[in-house]
């Protein structure tokens, strides 16, 4: 006989969650240790993974330096298949309308992320038009501002 095609998965497929990450943050490891930690991007992926597996999530990682690239993520997010966002948008966070015009445009919940806790820096990074979309914000716990950040977006 034949061997038989495997069944139609009958788990149900995961709530997808997209990770973005805005510029400089490629660097994470070398840049800044004593603000953001040693943990590079490449960790924080796999601290994600491994939680949103524990969660019946699946993550996936993208990290741009380019505004217009992050846009278009955030745009296409839905017909992607994805469930919500969450952003770490570095120092767009502080900067850019458009990524608030974005979330505000978008029918995905976003979560805003960051290492560091921007209240307490600089006064430039006191403002975030993310924040003024988002959701929720989760910062200032170094790389587990991601996992608690996917946590509630596991609740959403
Ligand atoms: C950051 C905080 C921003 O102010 C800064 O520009 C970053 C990183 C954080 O994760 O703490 O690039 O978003």
């Amino acid at each position: 006989m034949p061997a038989s095609p495997p069944p139609a998965s009958s788990e149900p497929s995961r709530r997808r969650i997209l990770v973005l990450n805005g510029p400089n943050l490629n660097l994470l490891g070398q840049r800044e240790p004593d603000v953001y930690g040693h943990a590079t991007l490449a960790d924080i992926g796999a601290l994600l993974e491994a939680r949103a597996s524990e969660l019946g999530l699946q993550v996936e990682c993208r990290q741009s330096n380019h505004e217009g690239v992050l846009l278009d993520w955030l745009q296409r997010a839905e017909a992607e298949g994805f469930a919500a966002v969450l952003l770490n948008a570095g120092a767009y966070t502080h900067t850019s309308i458009a990524l608030l015009d974005a979330i505000r445009a978008i029918a995905l919940p976003v979560i805003e992320v960051h290492l560091s806790d921007p209240a307490k820096r600089e006064e430039f990074r006191h403002l975030s038009y993310v924040g003024m979309a988002a959701v929720d914000t989760v910062q200032g716990l170094g790389a587990q501002s991601y996992v608690v950040a996917l946590e509630r977006a596991a609740a959403l």
